[in-house]
C-alpha cells in the first residue's frame, strides 16, 4: 500500500546542518581517507626499504671487502689472481717492455678507449678484475694474440692494461678501487 513509500525518520542520525553546509562534511571525509591513505603509502615504503637493505651485503660480507698483497711477492712479469669480494683479481708485476707496448697503442685502435695512464696509478702494477666483460668468464693469464689475458668461453683477447682489444667483449676489464702503500696493494 502507499504506506511503504514513507520514508522512515533517520533524524537520530544525520548530522544537524547536514542539508546546507554539505561541502563542510565532504572536506572532512575526504581528509581522512587521504590521511590514512598517507599512513599507508608511508608504512609501504618503510617495509620496501626495509627488505631492500636486507637484501644488501649483511656485516660478515662487508668484514671481506678489502684485500690485502704484498706486491714483493710477485716477480718481474708475473700476473697472480687473488680473491676479491667473491671474485678473481688479477695483479701483474709489468716489465718494461709491456708498460712500453701498453702506452703506445693509438686511441684509435681501442674498442673501449682508455689510455694506459688512466687504468694504472703505477705503471709495473696492472691490477683488474679477471671477470671478462663478456659474459663473465675468467679470462686465462698470459694467452691470446695480445699476450696477456684471453678468455677461453668466447675468445676475448686482453692486452697488458687488460683492454679489450678482439672478440665479443664490450668493455676493458674493470679497474677495482685499490690504494699501494710501500709493498702493499690494499684492493676495496
Ligand atoms: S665470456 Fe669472455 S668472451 Fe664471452
Amino acid at each position: 500500500g502507499p504506506d511503504s513509500y514513507k520514508i522512515p525518520s533517520f533524524e537520530g542520525y544525520t548530522k544537524d546542518d547536514s542539508s546546507v553546509e554539505t561541502d563542510k562534511s565532504k572536506v572532512f571525509s575526504y581528509f581522512m581517507l587521504g590521511a590514512s591513505g598517507a599512513v599507508l603509502a608511508s608504512a609501504a615504503q618503510s617495509s620496501v626499504h626495509g627488505f631492500l637493505v636486507n637484501l644488501a651485503a649483511s656485516a660478515d660480507v662487508l668484514a671481506v671487502s678489502k684485500a690485502e698483497i704484498d706486491l714483493s711477492s710477485i716477480p718481474l712479469g708475473e700476473s697472480i689472481t687473488i680473491k676479491w669480494r667473491g671474485k678473481p683479481v688479477f695483479i701483474r708485476h709489468r716489465t718494461e717492455h709491456e708498460i712500453q707496448v701498453s702506452e703506445a697503442v693509438p686511441m684509435s685502435e681501442l674498442i673501449d678507449p682508455q689510455p694506459d695512464s688512466d687504468r694504472v696509478q703505477i705503471p709495473e702494477w696492472l691490477i683488474v678484475v679477471g671477470v671478462c666483460t663478456h659474459l663473465g668468464c675468467v679470462p686465462i693469464k698470459d694467452a691470446g694474440d695480445y699476450g696477456a689475458y684471453y678468455c677461453p668461453c668466447h675468445g676475448s683477447h686482453y692486452d697488458f692494461s687488460g683492454r679489450i682489444r678482439k672478440g665479443p667483449a664490450p668493455l676493458n676489464l674493470e679497474v677495482p678501487q685499490y690504494n699501494i702503500d710501500g709493498n702493499i696493494a690494499t684492493i676495496g
